[in-house]
């Protein structure tokens, strides 16, 4: 009340400006944060990377649904990457590397220089220069990351496994060894369950990644704050153990969830999905409508994991073989090498003819919500899971690397809502594992899903902790700018 009163005295809202990886997972959970404080009267200013604001699809012009907010704002800072840099999750530290020698010194610029000034920073929790310039400029620095908690806690945890020579994993050894140095999770997490970057084979080509990794995640807690996007009901246990590191945490996910509760309560409905890193293509959901309940399984692995096209074939083989229906997400840049139609055997033509319908982006969160999805095969990307927990869909998990490898264990082990496929990617499993969630396992996974769907959707409803704790986010912001 008191921030109320003073902001009232001021006339003027805080100003804060959002700063995201130029990544897609990153940019669209950063930009739902940036819609939520929006709608609560904040003056938000958008930074993104010119790349993806003259390429993607959702910035070709301002989104309709921005214009209603009159304080809010895009505005770009370069990648430092040149126009052909493919910018995908490969090329992360180059990215890193480009950023720090391009875009802090233009970052800095332009909070200098930027009217209103800026009351606060809320930066993606992977760019630690951040933390140098909001100290330097006497800006305080909130941190957002778009990882689980679990995982972030896992992170958090590598320079003592490090220490202790518990990574790197594999090699010789037995992948299911337990790891016992990290609290919460001695029971049940395993060597092949660390963040991908912590096995021998990946150590020597991604061996820097891991201290970034850990120093950035040690780094947040030097800041003001820091926000996830989880909940208390999903991942209560491990906050605790985090709680005792980072001094300040604001839990206020699942974001696309809790925007919806926000726009519907001021009776708007967004007009058009920010899930696109391409056009999307609605001609599944016409597909999906003519499916019986709960028989299709949704296939996707995210906005920038690739294929071989051995893993390719034996997810096609394991699919078409299981018998059951599938819509299947597959971009045309996520195939390693090449391949096109002449390469696709004629019997996973016929069986897709018959039973599965592919497209090249599909609208994730409605196909998610649709009746006739009764399961979702997913590489385990932190947006992904909460869509899927959201809609009370269970999973199979294949993860591909960095967090999913954790995310995967703990919906397998610890929340019970699907299963965990890891490292084990042959048309037999997935065959097996697609018919056991469809069919013969199906009863495991459904009460636990449906609960945690309803868990997800109080947190964010009136009341509810993801609710209360945006409320105390915002108040926190406004107490900034007195
Ligand atoms: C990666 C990480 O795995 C993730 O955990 C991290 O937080 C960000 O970087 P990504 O591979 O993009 O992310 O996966 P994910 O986090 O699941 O995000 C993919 C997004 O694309 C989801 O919001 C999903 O709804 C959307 N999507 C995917 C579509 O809208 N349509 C599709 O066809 C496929």
């Amino acid at each position: 009340k008191c921030a109320a009163r003073l902001m009232e005295d001021k006339k003027q809202p805080p100003h804060v400006v959002i700063f995201p990886l130029p990544l897609q997972g990153h940019v669209n959970s950063m930009l739902q944060l940036a819609e939520l404080l929006a709608l609560s009267g904040l003056k938000v200013t958008f930074l993104n990377s010119p790349h993806n604001h003259n390429h993607l699809p959702q910035f070709a012009d301002v989104p309709a649904r921005f214009t209603k907010f009159p304080g809010f704002e895009f505005r770009t800072v370069p990648d430092g990457l040149a126009d052909d840099h493919p910018r995908t999750g490969r090329f992360l530290l180059e990215m890193l590397d480009g950023m720090i020698v391009k875009t802090k010194p233009s970052l800095r610029d332009l909070l200098v220089d930027i009217n209103p000034s800026v009351d606060c920073i809320i930066g993606d929790g992977i760019l630690g220069y951040l933390l140098d310039i909001g100290e330097e400029l006497e800006i305080p620095v909130i941190q957002f990351r778009t990882i689980s908690a679990c995982c972030l806690w896992v992170y958090y945890r590598i320079p003592d496994l490090i220490g202790a020579g518990e990574i790197p994993v594999g090699g010789n050894e037995d992948m299911d060894r337990l790891i016992k140095m990290v609290e919460g999770m001695e029971n049940f997490l395993r060597g092949r369950d660390l963040p991908s970057f912590c096995r021998a084979k990946n150590l020597e080509v991604e061996g820097t990644r891991v201290q970034t990794f850990a120093q950035e995640t040690r780094r947040s807690a030097t800041a003001h704050a820091l926000i996830l996007n989880t909940f208390e009901d999903l991942e209560g246990p491990i906050l605790s153990h985090i709680r005792t590191k980072f001094p300040k945490i604001y839990t206020i996910g699942p974001l696309h969830a809790h925007l919806r509760t926000k726009l519907s309560e001021k009776n708007l409905v967004s007009s058009d999905s920010l899930n696109g890193i391409r056009e999307v293509d609605r001609s599944c959901i016409s597909w999906l409508d003519q499916q019986a309940m709960h028989s299709v399984v949704y296939v996707s692995f995210g906005s920038i994991a690739g294929l071989t096209r051995e893993q390719l074939l034996e997810v096609w083989y394991g699919l078409v073989k299981s018998k059951v229906r599938f819509l299947w997400v597959v971009r045309p840049d996520s195939v390693l090498g090449h391949w096109g139609d002449e390469d696709v055997p004629v019997e996973l033509m016929e069986g897709t003819e018959e039973r599965g319908y592919l497209v090249d982006w599909a609208p994730q969160e409605e196909v998610l919500d649709h009746w006739a999805v009764g399961g979702f095969l997913t590489h385990s990307g932190w947006n992904s899971t909460l869509e899927s927990v959201v809609a009370g869909v269970p999973m199979i998990c294949w993860p591909q690397f960095a967090d999913q490898h954790v995310n995967s264990r703990y919906v397998s082990e610890v929340w019970k809502i699907g299963l965990d496929m890891k490292d084990f990617c042959d048309r037999h499993v997935v065959e097996k594992l697609v018919n056991d969630l469809m069919e013969e396992k199906r009863e495991e996974f459904v009460g636990s899903a449906r609960t945690m769907a309803k868990l997800a959707k109080e947190s964010v409803s009136f009341g509810g902790s993801s609710y209360c704790n945006l409320d105390s986010l915002i108040e926190d912001i406004k107490l900034m700018s007195l």
